[in-house]
Order: C-alpha cells, then sequence, then structure tokens
C-alpha cells in the first residue's frame, strides 16, 4: 500500500504517543475554525475526515464524535436508568456519607471543566461556534453530565452496588478522552489554547477520581441491607464489570484452590434462581395460558415467564458471532502492516501507530467476544436451569392434585419421565435454540468475508465443507446405532450377571457354572466386545473425517483460486481465509443437531402439556375450617354425599351419605370387602369426584392408609415425618403403637433404615410404623383405614387400649376407623355399617346390638369364629417375623425356620419377642 507524497508527514506524526516537537503542521488544529465552511457543522479546515490528510490522526470534528457518542450514551442509557430506578427499585434509608458527596461534587467540578471549555471554544472561533460540532459535543457532554449526576444521586438510597449506565458511562467517557488526548498532545495545543488545555487536562484527572470513587469505593449501606444472609449469592450485588468478567466468582475460586469445596461452602442460590421464584414466575405464565380459549401452549408460558435474559442473551450472541469475523479482518491488516515493512523504502512504511492501533483493536476485539460469548452461555444456561426448576416443580405440584382419573393414565414411572428426560430436553433446547438463527447467520458473515478475500473460489471450499456434512452425519448416526446397541447388551450383561449372583447357589448345586459362563462369554464375548470394536472403528473414521475436513476445504479453495485468478496468494489472504473456514466449521456441525433438539423439545413439551392439562381433583371437594375448640363439637360432616370414583362413568362409589363425627370420638366404619369403606376415608380426604353433597372438614387431618407407606429413611425418619423431634411425646407414642419390642429386635434399633418401600420391615410393624407416623403429627382429625388387620389380637388390643380408645393417646381426636375387627366396635362411640357405597345402620353399640341388624348379626358370627381366627393370625403373623430376622446365613435361617414352627403350633407369639 502506497500512501504516496503525503506519507512523510504522516509517519512522523504517526508515533504512538503522537508527540513530535519539531513539526510546525500546525495551520490547522483543533481550536481553529474558518468562516466558509467546507462541510456542514464543521469549521475545522480538516473537514469531518475521519482521517486528517496532513497528520496521522482523526481530524478534531471527527474526535469529538466520540465523546458525543458517549455523551448520548449517557443521555439515553442514562435517562432509561433514572426512570428504572424511580419506577422499580425501593428506596431505603442510607446515610450520604462523604463518599457521596465527593462524588457529587467531583461531577460538579467535571462539568464546570467543561463550561470552560465551552467559553474558550466560543473565544477560539468567536463567529463559527454556534454552527460546529465540536461546540455541540461539548454541550451534549455537560447536558450527559446532569443525567449522570443524577443516577448518582437516586441510586444512592436505591441500589447495593453502582448502577452499570454510570459505571460504562465513565469508562467510555475516559476512553474517548485519552483518544482525544493523544491527538490534543500531538497538535501541541498547549503552545495556542493553554486555558483549554488545562481545562481538558483537570476534567480528564477528575473524570478518573470519579470512575475510581463510583467503582471501587464501596457505597454506604442501609442498615436494612447490612443484615442480609452472609451466604447471600455476590451476583446480587456485583457491578456490572464483575458481571461481565465473572469476577464475582474470585473468593469462591480462590476458596476451592485452598480447599476442597464442598456443598456447604456454595453461596446460596442467587434469589431469581431459586425454585420459589421460578416456580411462581412459571406458575403465573401457565394459570394465564390455561384461560387461553384455543388451548394452553407450553411453548408460550415458558417464553413469557423465562425469555426476558434469554433474549438479552441474544443481543451478547449477536455482539460474539459479529466480532468473531472482525478479527480475520484485523488480522489481514495487520499482516499488511507488517509487510510494508519488509519493502526497502521507508516511505512505503506505515505509521507505527496504525500497527498499534491494530493489535490493540484485535485484543480489544478478542476480549469483547470472549466475553459477549460467555455472557450468552451464561444467561443460556441460566434459563435452561430456570425452565428444568419451574417445569420439575410443576410436575411436582401436578401430580399432587391429579385426579383418580388422570392419575390411572399417567403412571408413576411416566411422572419421573417427565421430571427427568422432558424437562431436560427443554433445559438442553435453551443451548442450542439460538444456535437456529445464529448458525445461519455466521455462515452468511463467513460467506460474504471469504468472497471479500478469495472471490468466488471460496465456493469451492464451502462445497467440499457441505459434502462432508452426510458423511459425518451417516458416521454419527452409525455411531448413535451401535452406541443404542452396546447399552441393550450391557443391559443382558448385567441381566444375567444378577441372574448368576442371585442364583449362585443353585448353580453351584447343579453344577450349571459352566453353562452359564458360555452364556456370559456369548453375550460379553459375541455381543459386547464386538460392537465395542465396531464403536471403535467409526470413533477413527469419524476422527479421521473431522480432521481432514479443514485440510480439504482450504486445499480445494486455495487450489481453485490460484487456477482461476491472477493475483498472487499471499499471507493476508491465506490466514484469514484460514481462520474464516475454521469459524465455519462450528456452524455447518451444530445445524443438524439444533434441528434435531427442536424435534426432541417439542415432543417433550407436547408430552408436559398433556400432563399439566390432565384432570385434577376437584378443588371444592372438601370445605376446609378451622378445628373445633370443645369435645363433642362436631368436626367432620358429610351431607347428602354421593361421590364416583370416574366421573365419566356415572358409577358412584358412595351415594348419599350422611355423617357427621365430633371432637373426641372414636367412630368405626365397618363393612364387607370392597364394601366402600377406604373410599368412605377417602372422600373426606377429598380424593373423589363429589357427584353432590357437602363435606365440611374442621382442622387438620392425618391419614393412614390400607397399604402402609414408608419411605425409604430410618424407622425414626419415617415417624417424625419432618416434624421436630420430641423425646417425651416421640417415647409416648412409640410405646402407644407397640413399637419399642421391634425396635429392640431391629439391628439398629429405631435408626435402622427400612430400605426400599420398608422391605426390612414386617407387614404388621409397617402398619405400625404408618399409625405412630400419624399419631405423631398431631392432627386434631385422624381418618384410619384399618390399621388393625395386619396385626394379631394382642397388638390389636394394645393398639386399642393406648391409641384408639377412650384412654387412648387420641382420645381427646376425632377418630374415624375403617375395621373389620369385632373388638374395637365396642369401644367405639359409634359404627357406620357401608354395603354397596350406602350407609345402611349406624348408632352405638349398645343401639345397633339392640336392633338386632346386620352389625349385631356381623359381631355373633364374629364371636363364634374367634377361636379359628386366632390361630390363623398368629401363624400368619410368625410368618412375618422371620422376614424382621433378615438372618444372613442360610443354614441359621433353616434352624430358625424348623424352631418357627414348632413354636407356632405351641402358643400365639407376640409380634417382637424374641423367639431362642
Ligand atoms: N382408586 C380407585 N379407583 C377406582 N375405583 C376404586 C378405587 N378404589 C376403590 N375403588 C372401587 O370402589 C369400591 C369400594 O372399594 P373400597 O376400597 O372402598 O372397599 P373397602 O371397603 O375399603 O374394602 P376392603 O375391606 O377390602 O378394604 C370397589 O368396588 C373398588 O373397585
Ligand atoms: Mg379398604
Amino acid at each position: 500500500m502506497s500512501l504516496g507524497t503525503t506519507q512523510k508527514p504522516l509517519l512522523s506524526t504517526g508515533s504512538f504517543s503522537g508527540f513530535h516537537s519539531n513539526l510546525e503542521l500546525s495551520n490547522g488544529g483543533y481550536m481553529t475554525a474558518e468562516h466558509k465552511r467546507g462541510q456542514p457543522l464543521c469549521g475545522n479546515r480538516e473537514g469531518w475526515g475521519p482521517l486528517s490528510g496532513e497528520r496521522y490522526d482523526f481530524t478534531p470534528c471527527f474526535m469529538d464524535v466520540w465523546v458525543a457518542a458517549v455523551a448520548v450514551f449517557g443521555l439515553f442509557a442514562g435517562a432509561i436508568a433514572c426512570w428504572w430506578l424511580v419506577r422499580g427499585k425501593a428506596r431505603f434509608v442510607v446515610e450520604r456519607n462523604w463518599h457521596f458527596w465527593v462524588k457529587q461534587v467531583i461531577i460538579i467540578a467535571i462539568a464546570a471543566s467543561i463550561a470552560v471549555q465551552i467559553v474558550f471554544q466560543i473565544l477560539s472561533y468567536p463567529d463559527v461556534w454556534a454552527g460546529d460540532f465540536r461546540f455541540w459535543s461539548s454541550v451534549l457532554t455537560f447536558a450527559s453530565l446532569g443525567v449522570i449526576f443524577a443516577i448518582q444521586w437516586l441510586e444512592h438510597s436505591r441500589l447495593r452496588n453502582p448502577n452499570g449506565v454510570a459505571l460504562f458511562y465513565w469508562l467510555l467517557l475516559l476512553v474517548a478522552y485519552s483518544v482525544k488526548l493523544r491527538s490534543l498532545i500531538s497538535q501541541q495545543i498547549y503552545d495556542k489554547s493553554l486555558g483549554y488545555f488545562v481545562a481538558y487536562c483537570i476534567g480528564f484527572g477528575l473524570s478518573w477520581i470519579e470512575f475510581g470513587l463510583e467503582w471501587l469505593v464501596p457505597k454506604k449501606q442501609s442498615d436494612y441491607q447490612a443484615l442480609e444472609d452472609d451466604d447471600e449469592c455476590p451476583v446480587e450485588y456485583a457491578t456490572v464489570f464483575s458481571i461481565l468478567t465473572f469476577s464475582w466468582m474470585t473468593p469462591m475460586m480462590r476458596y476451592g484452590y485452598k480447599k476442597y469445596l464442598t456443598e456447604e461452602d456454595l453461596w446460596n442460590l442467587a434469589k431469581r434462581d431459586t425454585t420459589k421464584s421460578t416456580a411462581t414466575a412459571f406458575q403465573k405464565a401457565w394459570d394465564r395460558e390455561l384461560e387461553n380459549k384455543k388451548g394452553p401452549s407450553l411453548w408460550m408460558a415458558i417464553f413469557k415467564a423465562f425469555s426476558g435474559p434469554y433474549f438479552r442473551g441474544t443481543l451478547f450472541k449477536t455482539v460474539s458471532d459479529t466480532l468473531a469475523f472482525i478479527q480475520p479482518q484485523l488480522l489481514r491488516l495487520l499482516i499488511q502492516f507488517v509487510q510494508s515493512y519488509a519493502e526497502e523504502d521507508p516511505d512505503a512504511h506505515e505509521p507505527v501507530i496504525r500497527g498499534a492501533a491494530i493489535a490493540l483493536g484485535m485484543f480489544a476485539v478478542s476480549v469483547a467476544q470472549t466475553t459477549a460469548l460467555h455472557q450468552y452461555f451464561q444467561r443460556a444456561f441460566e434459563t435452561g436451569m430456570r425452565i428444568k426448576t419451574a417445569l420439575t416443580a410443576a410436575i411436582y405440584s401436578k401430580s399432587l392434585k391429579l385426579s383418580n382419573e388422570g392419575r390411572a393414565a399417567k403412571s408413576t414411572g411416566d411422572i419421573v419421565n417427565y421430571m427427568a428426560v422432558d424437562t431436560q430436553r427443554l433445559q438442553d433446547l435453551t443451548q442450542y435454540g439460538q444456535q437456529l438463527w445464529s448458525a445461519p447467520y455466521q455462515i452468511i458473515l463467513c460467506m460474504a468475508s471469504l468472497y471479500q478475500l478469495v472471490g468466488f473460489s471460496m465456493l469451492a471450499g464451502v462445497g467440499a465443507m457441505i459434502l462432508m456434512i452426510p458423511i459425518n452425519g451417516l458416521i454419527a448416526r452409525l455411531m448413535k446405532r451401535l452406541q443404542k446397541q452396546q447399552m441393550k447388551n450391557k443391559d443382558s450383561r448385567t441381566r444375567l450377571i444378577a441372574e448368576i449372583v442371585n442364583n449362585m447357589k443353585s448353580i453351584k448345586l447343579y453344577a450349571w457354572g459352566s453353562a452359564f459362563m458360555q452364556k456370559l462369554n456369548y453375550v460379553r464375548n459375541d455381543q459386547e466386545l464386538k460392537t465395542l470394536r465396531k464403536i471403535g472403528a467409526a470413533q477413527a473414521v469419524a476422527n479421521f473425517t473431522w480432521s481432514t475436513t479443514p485440510f480439504l476445504v482450504s486445499c480445494s479453495t486455495f487450489t481453485v483460486y490460484v487456477l482461476t485468478q491472477n493475483k498472487p496468494l499471499t499471507t493476508d489472504i491465506v490466514f484469514p481465509a484460514l481462520t474464516l473456514f475454521n469459524l465455519l466449521t462450528f456452524p455447518l456441525a451444530i445445524l443438524p443437531m439444533v434441528i434435531t433438539s427442536i424435534i426432541e423439545a417439542s415432543v417433550a413439551v407436547g408430552r408436559l402439556t398433556s400432563f399439566l392439562t390432565a384432570e385434577e381433583l376437584q378443588d371444592d371437594a372438601v370445605t376446609l375450617l378451622g378445628p373445633v375448640d370443645e369435645i363433642g363439637d362436631e368436626s367432620l360432616l358429610i351431607r347428602d354425599g354421593t361421590f364416583s370414583w370416574d366421573r365419566h362413568t356415572g358409577r358412584n362409589a358412595l351415594e348419599d351419605i350422611n355423617f357427621s363425627a365430633s371432637k373426641g370420638e372414636l367412630t368405626c366404619v365397618v363393612g364387607r370387602v370392597g364394601a366402600g369403606k377406604s373410599s368412605f376415608l377417602q372422600a373426606l380426604l377429598g380424593d373423589l369426584w363429589k357427584v353432590k353433597g357437602k363435606v365440611v372438614v374442621h382442622g387438620s387431618t392425618a391419614y393412614v392408609a390400607q397399604q402402609a407407606w414408608v419411605m425409604n429413611a430410618s424407622v425414626k425418619e419415617n415417624i417424625l415425618f419432618g416434624h421436630r423431634y420430641d423425646p417425651v411425646f416421640y417415647d409416648k407414642t412409640i410405646k402407644a403403637c407397640a413399637l419399642t419390642e421391634d425396635f429392640a429386635q431391629l439391628p439398629d434399633g429405631d435408626e435402622t433404615e427400612v430400605g426400599e418401600r420398608g422391605i426390612s420391615l414386617s407387614g404388621g410393624q409397617k402398619a405400625r410404623l404408618t399409625l405412630a407416623r400419624a399419631v405423631y403429627a398431631r392432627a386434631d382429625i385422624y381418618l384410619l383405614d384399618d390399621c388393625l388387620s395386619a396385626v394379631d389380637q394382642h397388638v390389636g388390643r394394645h393398639l386399642i387400649e393406648n391409641v384408639l380408645g377412650p384412654n387412648g393417646l387420641l382420645s381427646g381426636k376425632t377418630r374415624v376407623l375403617a375395621t373389620n375387627s369385632i373388638p374395637v366396635l365396642m369401644e367405639a362411640d359409634f359404627i357406620c355399617l357401608l354395603r354397596e357405597g350406602r350407609l345402611i345402620e349406624k348408632g352405638t353399640y349398645d343401639q345397633l346390638m339392640a336392633m338386632k341388624g346386620e352389625v349385631s348379626n356381623l359381631i355373633k358370627t364374629a364371636g363364634n369364629q374367634d377361636q379359628s381366627a386366632e390361630s390363623e393370625a398368629t401363624s400368619s403373623d410368625s410368618s412375618t417375623m422371620i422376614d424382621t430376622d433378615n438372618a444372613e446365613d442360610a443354614q441359621k435361617q433353616e434352624e430358625m425356620e424348623e424352631a418357627q414352627e414348632r413354636l407356632t403350633q405351641l402358643q400365639p407369639i407376640r409380634p417382637g419377642a424374641v423367639q431362642e
């Protein structure tokens, strides 16, 4: 590149500092303007430029464009920030300390220095000033300082961190001022207009101080804010710079360097990331969608609740993509700059400042690009995480509200799948979603840049690349198939091994060892290893094509270039082109993935929508009121109730029920198998669809289901069930529920882990465990479903005396017991008989006996069968005893079984009693 005769002065002014004492080019200069303006709004001789024809510098008018741009940013972004501060932020009482006043006074001082500069500008070109951009740029700066003053005033009582607009304003102003200062020094403005120069330098220096004060000196906090919890995530009050550089993470990183980090060391989640806030945001959006006549759209709900930060991420992504393509252009310029020094003729050399500017530019571009890219990632990942937590919470709360019909359609496995798989799909989509526009955008930018570099030869490279995509795609699909196959092989191997280990004894006894060995060898060697080998080969081919693609692409492009064009293939083409091809591989590779992930996500959204719109429990099925105080007050009421398990079939589970129970009463509901006893209790819980009638429940309810339900935790945790441990009441509960002896028998007492679904407990133990849990919950109303059926008569009596009966632990509560046990009926205050879903008899024990109806029949027949029933109960009970005694040693177990059989014939055994 040759610059001709003007090159010399340009070169000598193009040093790094711009200072040149010998040069008297200063017939123009910053502080001059002429009458007859060559260009609109610029009175300076050098015009708008942007580069001056005489010096290696921007023209004076253009120099102020930078300053004015910062001022305009301050004015507009600042105004928005003020509005946001006033409208969106709560005010606290914060003392105005020295820091605040110093900052505000300095702003006034800076504004004063600018006012002085304006005066000098008017004096220097008295007739032209009003028509000159330099004057107006100073005015704009003056005005923007006013806005920044306002921001800093408002933020003091509203924010814990300095406002981002103010920080950026100061940073950008300093950059613009530094560039201008270099130019002013280079023009030796202090010779001609010392006053202006001094005012400028004062303003510049004060701006540095102001920036430091605003950014680095911590603001005075209000007393309220100072009380915030210790584990608060620093991102909540991090400054803009800290967010952009992630420096708020530094303390954690440093700590992690010194010590192995555990979960306790981490900060709390930022408030906006907690499930509480994401779930409420989603629920709000989803509720609004449910009102939509055309049917709810999960996409819209997610979009409304979480798209804000995500689309701010889009901005960052655009910046990052664009900057990625500026880098090769700068590289080209830098190569040209270096090449100019290869020439013999010093006139052909380019000025040093140009090289420095390019290098600085490359640095700034790559810093900005990385920053933007990672801000984008941060936003995308955060959004994904929020969507996942919100959906998981929504699925969870929905699964609690599913009606019986809904529950029949969606199994627990389905629900777990929704939580684990489908939400994950949507989370993944947030990472790929932006690529949908970004990949084509990058491809277009890349093509354009390549075209500008090598012309149409680039098509050869792009063609080669596009050719490679299907090949890579094919290999990827092959790999996926092989992986699936491999998973199946692994499954069958583990299944086989589990089978072998479980039946080790039989295999050994029957000498099946070699047969199973062969089976295993077949699965392992002929299936698994073979597939593994295939996977290895496919992987190698994939690696080969993957690493040869860039080579093929550049090779074909440059071949075509050399063959078709007359220009030499120089380094300033080759290197930028290589960089561009490298950039091109990513979007081309990711596009197919984006499409799959969108398809997967839309399937997930379909499934989730159908789940989230599944039928729910009737929310007005039960009227919940506060607890009653006096013994004898009515606390449960069903009036004219008709209930159904499935409202679509029209079959009712319970019909015309009129029932009431009072505090302190034990009500027994009896009836044959399938008569509707459990349904009756569940109707009180609101699980059934109420066809008509009224159900009123006063106070909290504890329910013991017919099928004992235990968590996989220790016995104690199962009983406490999240309540506070109260040793006295806990002991009482244990004693009343006859669990003391069981605890003595269990390996770790009440700390014993019960295993999956209480596998290590007997049926009777589980039943009493669930009863104890209900008792410990200290509810007002107890709904107990057949909790006496799994225990023998002795224990049953114990439970009646200590828990259910008039002197039991629950004597002051409302108790409704569904049962087939006869002894307890005598203790009952009230008895109801259910048949085929109807209450056909009710009254006190004496009333019903006197009536000689079904209940008295039942009691009489039961009395006759008592003898035989007892022996049955004991034998069944003894068999459960073995379960609890998980003897590992097989021989011992067999001996015990023998002993057991003998014992059961001799006498009824009390559960929990240790047999010798
Ligand atoms: N979850 C359910 N969904 C649909 N129908 C149900 C459901 N639970 C019970 N039913 C039906 O309701 C009727 C009453 O059953 P329920 O369980 O209330 O009888 P039960 O009196 O408790 O019998 P058991 O003495 O065996 O416990 C039965 O016909 C049963 O088929
Ligand atoms: Mg039942």
